[in-house]
């Protein structure tokens, strides 16, 4: 039988629900993440959705400490240097989605101000995912290089009801956003 989009969500609910920690649900959602993006017609799945191929992402699941989000990038697009305040995933469908990583160096006694350091960077081909860790780590920029770019992105909370940050590399200056200001992811 299909492995749908309703059973990942499903599947992946009854992970986080477990209470585990961010490695542990990251482990165990790796294998079925894996496994619907090996399947590029599956943001067709859920019922409204019968446009494969839609220019904005749409959100596919989301509860109180999960969300799920299909997420698509323009060619030559990306998101600014942000956070998530939690841990994530990425598997990407098609295209390919490059990570820039980063650690804060600051001791974050200066409001609304951060210094960091890049780490190495990630990159994500059709067919494969990656995780992104819980805070402080979770900094990070996406960069599209390589034309139209469709990924399924996983969070360890509910990404709607988040403040997050913006961070100026340049300037070291900090700006929060909520989820009705880019980056959606
Ligand atoms: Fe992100």
């Amino acid at each position: 039988m299909t492995y749908t989009l309703q059973d990942f969500a499903k599947e992946a609910q009854r992970i986080v629900d477990r209470g585990d920690s961010a490695e542990r649900a990251i482990a165990a959602i790796a294998g079925p993440l894996e496994r619907i993006i090996s399947r590029p017609d599956c943001l067709t799945d859920l019922p409204d959705r019968d446009d494969p191929d839609p220019d904005e992402g749409f959100m596919i699941h989301r509860s109180d400490n999960l969300t799920i989000n299909a997420v698509v990038w323009a060619p030559e697009s990306g998101a600014p240097v942000h956070n998530h305040n939690g841990w994530a995933m990425e598997g990407v469908i098609s295209g390919i989605e490059l990570n820039r990583n980063f650690d804060r160096t600051d001791d974050g006694s200066r409001p609304w101000f951060a210094t960091l350091e890049e780490r190495a960077p990630t990159r994500v081909e059709a067919g494969e995912t990656t995780f992104l860790p819980e805070p402080p780590s979770d900094i990070h920029a996406v960069e599209i290089r390589h034309g139209k770019t469709v990924a399924i992105h996983v969070y360890g909370l509910d990404l709607f009801r988040q403040w997050r940050y913006r961070f100026d590399l340049d300037t070291g200056k900090v700006e929060p956003f909520g989820m009705r200001t880019r980056p959606r992811a």
